[in-house]
């Protein structure tokens, strides 16, 4: 049978954002405009991982050009087919579009969000299809095991690991090389790595993106620590809410044991390794490394007082090794391009990328990959094209749940480890949530420390019954409820509860609360001394007034307010009774002169 070799690419986005937002009927709608054609042989549909900006979804690149069309509909297909594919012209109505690009970005590494990142961890996701072994094999995959097997000595891995300064991306930041030592030289010929998939932040989700577009290389990671460390075995311990993850994970490793990669000597060497994957039922402390390993136990997921540590008592009591998912994806191409290569990015002591989960208030919001020390500017307004609808930038949420809140004074940070700490932030997992004018600053902490509360493990007692006191006292200030010594009181409990808490959960839980009140004290302020939200966001401080001056008396919000709160006569100017109001916002929708505003 005669060899077709495809003249052009298709790659559809097939990551849960975009499969979400209907990525299935335009594949479908492409093979069958494809096949009506018969061009199904000379373009080639690839289904991917994702790219990153799943808001724009469902996401289509065209190679060999590199055009990137967004929020594509199965209708939009046969003019892609028609126009880009059959006569070469660029359908510039689905081209990504920037305020000063209204005609379209014609090149995916064009546009503002994609040019700025240096992409290591995510190198392959939406690029391969992660369901072919192939497709990594052809991105250099199992190139660094093939070399380590056969050129290196596990101590080689571990040097290359510890030069290229690699530090764990799961939110410690402990530096990965150091860690393998401790287990290599721990006592025992039982050993485990573990892959840390837990990844229970709200909003975060750069673990899954890579675990469905690139499934091979965390696998290569883990096989690379398992040789430089002595480990036959592995878990990869991922929510169970991630089902396409687990779909991706479990077929990447059917294939690699397939093709020898994986299982008894690998590539005809002395090394075994078998990897299993673990279904977590998606509690955020089952991400704490001793409760995560109890869970794989099949014990309930209660943190455990370190030492011992996973190093020298971990999995079933044996020396064990646990990285986050992004940390293990970093080491193929470590060891592939050598620990140099690696620290030549980023800062003196932040070496490498780190991944973040860019949401909120900013209009491109995604996942991206940044080398360490670009500025918190540059990720807000480069990247993330700056604040929704131009309005003014308030301030930036870093870390996750355990994170800080920072200002616009710390714009020109730059992003790593030893600068988010001193600014009072943490680099965490990598969620990064920006947050304008309109962000009420003590309803944010709320609503980190609500997550928090919620998923302690109630093990111990000042995060169990701190963490509710803090909530407490947060829900009365939003609710116009304040005292004034609730700020000293709230300052006082987090710093007790970080101080004798079990686990990071609530060694950090108190973070949002204490950073807010360091930085937007005044806010507290005014909630609690003037019974008022400065950002106009808290509910039960709110008070809708009339304009006298600009009301007309047409009535319409009158006939509008459910409760009868509003009073007037015809063509003479209404008035609220705040006593009667409930505040559902019901009237400044309905008037034609905007003379309703909250206060
Ligand atoms: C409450 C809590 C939740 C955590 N959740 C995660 C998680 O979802 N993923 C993760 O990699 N690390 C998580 N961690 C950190 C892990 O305990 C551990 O430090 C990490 O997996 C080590 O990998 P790394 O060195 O590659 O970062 C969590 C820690 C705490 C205290
Ligand atoms: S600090 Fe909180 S989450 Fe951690 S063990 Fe104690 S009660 Fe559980
Ligand atoms: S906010 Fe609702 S309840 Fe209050 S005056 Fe307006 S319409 Fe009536
Ligand atoms: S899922 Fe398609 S871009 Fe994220």
């Amino acid at each position: 049978m005669a060899e077709y070799r495809a003249r052009g690419h298709v790659l559809l986005c097939g990551g849960t954002g975009c499969t979400a937002s209907g990525a299935g009927a335009v594949r479908t709608r492409f093979e069958e405009e494809l096949a009506a054609r018969n061009m199904d042989r000379e373009i080639k549909l690839v289904e991917t991982g994702c790219h990153g900006m799943c808001e724009m979804g469902p996401i289509v690149v065209v190679y060999p050009e590199g055009t990137f069309y967004c929020r594509v509909e199965p209708e939009d297909v046969a003019e892609i087919v028609e126009e880009h594919l059959y006569k070469g012209r660029l359908v510039q109505r689905l081209l990504y579009k920037t305020p000063v690009t209204p005609q379209g970005v014609p090149h995916y590494k064009e546009i503002p969000f994609y040019s700025k990142q240096v992409r290591i961890a995510l190198a392959n996701c939406g690029y391969i299809n992660p369901n072919n072994i192939e497709e990594y094999i052809a991105r250099d995959g199992y190139v660094a095991l093939a070399k380590a097997l056969k050129e290196m000595s596990p101590e080689d891995v571990l040097q290359e690991v510890k030069t290229s300064g690699l530090r764990g991306r799961g939110g410690g930041g402990f530096p990965t090389g150091l860690k393998w030592e401790f287990c290599r030289k721990a006592a025992g010929t039982k050993k485990y790595t573990i892959c840390n998939a837990d990844e229970g932040d709200p909003g975060a989700f750069m673990d899954r993106s890579i675990l469905e577009g690139d499934p091979h290389a965390v696998i290569e990671g883990m096989m690379l620590g398992a040789y430089a460390m002595g480990a036959d075995e592995g878990y990869i311990y991922c929510r169970a809410e991630y089902p396409l993850a687990i779909k991706h994970l479990n077929e990447a490793i059917r294939q690699a044991e397939e093709l020898g990669l994986l299982g008894d000597n690998v590539l005809d060497t002395s090394f075994s390794f078998h990897l299993h994957v673990k279904e977590g039922a998606g509690a955020f402390v089952c991400g704490e490394e001793t409760a995560l390993m109890a869970s794989i136990e099949g014990e309930r997921g209660m943190p455990r007082p370190r030492p011992p540590f996973p190093a020298n008592k971990g999995l079933w009591g044996k020396p064990s090794n646990i990285n986050n998912v992004e940390t293990w994806a970093n080491v193929p191409a470590i060891i592939r391009n050598g620990g140099a290569w690696y620290a030549a990015i980023g800062t003196e002591k932040s070496k490498g990328t780190k991944v973040f989960a860019l949401t909120g208030k900013v209009k491109n919001t995604g996942l991206i990959e940044v080398p360490m020390g670009i500025t918190i500017r540059e990720v807000v307004f480069e990247l993330g094209g700056g604040i929704i609808n131009d309005k003014k930038f308030k301030a930036v949420q870093i870390g996750g749940p355990s994170g800080g809140c920072l200002t616009e004074a710390h714009l020109d940070t730059p992003v790593d480890y030893e600068s988010l700490t001193a600014a009072g932030a943490i680099m965490g997992s990598g969620g990064l949530v920006v947050m304008d004018e309109a962000t009420c600053m003590v309803d944010v902490a709320k609503f980190f420390l609500e997550f928090t509360q919620r998923e302690s493990c109630g093990k111990c007692v000042p995060c169990r019954e701190g963490t509710k006191k803090m909530l407490d006292i947060l829900t009365r200030i939003t609710e116009g409820k304040g005292k004034p010594e609730d700020m000293d009181n709230l300052a006082y409990l987090g710093n007790q509860i970080k101080n004798a808490s079990l686990c990071g959960l609530g060694q950090t839980a108190p973070n949002p609360v204490l950073t807010t009140l360091r930085y937007f004290r005044h806010e507290y302020e005014a909630h609690i001394l003037d019974k008022k939200c400065p950002a106009g966001a808290c509910q039960s401080l709110l008070q809708y007034v009339i304009d006298g001056a600009k009301c007309i008396g047409c009535t319409k919000c009158a006939r509008m307010c459910p409760v009868g709160a509003i009073a007037g006569e015809v063509k003479k100017p209404h008035v609220i009774d705040p006593a009667k109001c409930i505040k559902c916002g019901a009237c400044e929708a309905a008037c034609p002169v905007k003379a309703i505003s909250k206060r």
